[in-house]
C-alpha cells in the first residue's frame, strides 16, 4: 500500500502498547534504517495501530544487497556445503516450531486472520524449511553422453544474490516458499516484505540467524513498496527476483529485471474456477467451494473465486451453496470465526466496491454470510457473498476480487465449462468435480493453469507441489523442486580426455 492512500485514510487509534521498530536485519544485525523513520503496523481486526517498522529506503537495500554479496563471494556462507546448508534449514523449521505460539499471535494480528488459520500458516512456514532442508543436498546433476574423447557433465549452481519481494497475506508462509528453495541452493538473499504485514517475517529473519545461518544469507528489508521493492528490484547487485503480489506491481518487476538482464519467478493471482458436473459429488463439493472462497478471506491468490456449475444441477447446487454458505460470519482472531477481516482500509473500500457495482447492476445474489456483533467497528471486516448467475461479461466474472465474494456461473456442457474456465485473463489453479474418469482428465489437460484438482481443490498448500501459473497469472514454479530449478542455474561442463 501506497503511504498516500493511507494519508487519505485518515489516521487511526493506537493500541495501549505500541511494539517499537526493531530496523533492518541485514548481516544478522538489527540496522536502523538510513530513512530514520518507520511506518505503523495496524491490526486490521481491530483497526488500531499495534506496532512499528522501519521504512526502509535505497541505501539500506543497498547495505542488505552488498551483505548478501559478500556472503556469496567467499563469505562463510558461500563455503557450506549442501547437507549443512539443510541442516541450518532443518533447525530454522524447529525454530519457527518451537516459537509457534508466538509466531502464530503476531500473524493472526499483523493479518487479523482466525487463530486457527494463523497456526497452520505457522507450521506450513515450518515445513517448508523443513522440505527445502532435506532437499538441499538431493539435486543431483547430470552426465551427457557426448562425442568420443569428451566427458560432459551439468551441474546446478546457485544464481548469487536473490531479491524476494512478498505479499501481506500470508507472510509467514510465503517467506519460507520463498526463501527456503533459494537458501537451499546456496544463494544469499534480501527479502522486502509487504508493509501491511511482516512481523512475522521479521522475527523468523532473528531465528534463522539464531540457527546459525552466516551473516549476510538472510536480510529483510521493510518498508514501502514504491521505496524498498522498487529499489531491490531495480538494484543491479540482485542475479534474480521473485515475486508474489500484483499483476501491475509484477509487470513493473519483471521491467526492472528486464532492464538487469535477470530472471525472475512472478506469482500474481487469479481467477480460478471450480467446475461442478451433473455427476459430481455435491455433498463433497459444496463445502470445498465455499472454504475456498472464504479462505483468510478471499485474499488468497489461489482462492476459487468462481463455481462454474452445470445447469441440470443448478437449483440443487445453489441450494446446498445457500445453506452452507449463509451461516459464515467474520470476525476477531480470537472468536473462532470463519473468516477474518480484508487486510486494510484500501482493500476493503475495493472489495465493497465489486459488491456495490454487481448489487447496481442487478446481479442476483444467492448468498450472504455475515460479520459477527461483537466484531469492532474499527475493524475492515466486509460480509462474505455468493453472486449468481453471474453474466459471463460480468467483472465479478472476470477480475480477481481479493475478498470473500463467489461468482456462480451455470455451463451447458464440458466445452462451454472450458471456454467459460479459460476465458479469464487469469490461470493459474483449476478444481473440476466429476466421478467420469474420462472427463476429468481431458478437462486437467485443457485446462490453461498451473495446477488442476480433481474432486478436490487446493490441497491444503501443498508445499510438494509446484505452483504458478500462465497468463496474467505469471511465470515461473515456486514449491517442490522445481522452485530449487527456479533458485539455480544448470552449468555445462565439458572435459576433454584421450
Ligand atoms: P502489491 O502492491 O502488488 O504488493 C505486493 C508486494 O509488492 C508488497 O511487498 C509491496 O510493498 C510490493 N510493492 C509495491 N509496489 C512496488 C514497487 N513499485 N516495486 C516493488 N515492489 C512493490 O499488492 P497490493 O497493493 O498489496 O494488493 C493489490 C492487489 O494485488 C490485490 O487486490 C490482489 O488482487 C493482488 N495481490 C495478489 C497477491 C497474490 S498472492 N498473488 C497478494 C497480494 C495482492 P508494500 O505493500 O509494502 O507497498
Amino acid at each position: 500500500m501506497m503511504w498516500e492512500d493511507r494519508r487519505v485514510m485518515g489516521d487511526y487509534p493506537r493500541a495501549a502498547e505500541v511494539k517499537p521498530a526493531k530496523g533492518c536485519f541485514i548481516n544478522n544485525l538489527w540496522e536502523s534504517s538510513a530513512s530514520g523513520s518507520s511506518l505503523p503496523v495496524l491490526a486490521p481486526a481491530e483497526g488500531v495501530v499495534f506496532a512499528e517498522i522501519a521504512a526502509g529506503n535505497e541505501q539500506d537495500i543497498d547495505r542488505a544487497v552488498a551483505a548478501a554479496r559478500s556472503a556469496f563471494d567467499g563469505g562463510p556462507w558461500s563455503r557450506l556445503t549442501a547437507t549443512e546448508r539443510g541442516r541450518l534449514l532443518s533447525r530454522l523449521s524447529q525454530l519457527i516450531l518451537e516459537n509457534a505460539d508466538e509466531l502464530t499471535e503476531l500473524e493472526a494480528r499483523d493479518c487479523g486472520k482466525p487463530i486457527r488459520a494463523a497456526r497452520a500458516d505457522i507450521q506450513a512456514a515450518a515445513r517448508y524449511f523443513e522440505f527445502y532442508a532435506g532437499a538441499a543436498d538431493k539435486v543431483h546433476g547430470e552426465q551427457i553422453p557426448f562425442t568420443n574423447g569428451y566427458y560432459v557433465t551439468g551441474e546446478r549452481e546457485p544464481l548469487g544474490v536473490t531479491g524476494h519481494v512478498i505479499p501481506w497475506n500470508y507472510p509467514a508462509q510465503m517467506t519460507g516458499r520463498t526463501l527456503g528453495p533459494a537458501l537451499a541452493m546456496g544463494n544469499a538473499t534480501v527479502l522486502k516484505p509487504a508493509e501491511d504485514a511482516c512481523l512475522t517475517v521479521l522475527r523468523i529473519a532473528e531465528l534463522a540467524a539464531e540457527a546459525g545461518f552466516p551473516e549476510g544469507a538472510v536480510n529483510v528489508v521493510p518498508g514501502l513498496g514504491h521505496v524498498a521493492g522498487a529499489a531491490l528490484s531495480e538494484h543491479p547487485g540482485i542475479d534474480f527476483i521473485s515475486f508474489t503480489g500484483s499483476p501491475m506491481v509484477g509487470t513493473l518487476i519483471q521491467t526492472a529485471a528486464a532492464k538487469n538482464h535477470i530472471g525472475c519467478v512472478l506469482e500474481l493471482g487469479g481467477k480460478s474456477p471450480q467446475i461442478i458436473f451433473e455427476d459430481a459429488d455435491l455433498d463433497a463439493a459444496i463445502p470445498v467451494v465455499v472454504a475456498a472462497i472464504i479462505q483468510n478471506a478471499g485474499q488468497t491468490c489461489s482462492a476459487g473465486s468462481r463455481v462454474l456449475i452445470q445447469r441440470s444441477i443448478w437449483e440443487k447446487s445453489v441450494t446446498l451453496l445457500r445453506d452452507r454458505f449463509g451461516a459464515v460470519k467474520a470476525g476477531l482472531p480470537h472468536h473462532d470465526a470463519d473468516l477474518g477481516p480484508i487486510i486494510n482500509a484500501k482493500q476493503k473500500a475495493r472489495v465493497e466496491g465489486f459488491i456495490q457495482r454487481a448489487r447496481e447492476a442487478g446481479v442476483p445474489v444467492i448468498a450472504e454470510g455475515g460479520v459477527r456483533d461483537d466484531a469492532p467497528a474499527g475493524g475492515f471486516y466486509v460480509a462474505p457473498v455468493v453472486f449468481g448467475p453471474v453474466p459471463r461479461p460480468d467483472s465479478l466474472a472476470l477480475d480477481e476480487v481479493f475478498g470473500p465474494v463467489l461468482a456462480a456461473i451455470p455451463f451447458e456442457d464440458e466445452a462451454d465449462a472450458l471456454a467459460l474456465a479459460n476465458g479469464t485473463e487469469y490461470g493459474l489453479i483449476a478444481g473440476v468435480w466429476t466421478r467420469d474418469t474420462g472427463r476429468a482428465i481431458r478437462m486437467a489437460r485443457r485446462l490453461r493453469v498451473g495446477q488442476v484438482y480433481i474432486n478436490a481443490y487446493g490441497a491444503g498448500g501443498g508445499i510438494e507441489l509446484p505452483f504458478g501459473g500462465v497468463k496474467k497469472s505469471g511465470h515461473g514454479r515456486e514449491k517442490g523442486f522445481e522452485a530449487l530449478y527456479e533458485f539455480s542455474a544448470l552449468k555445462t561442463i565439458v572435459i576433454k580426455h584421450d
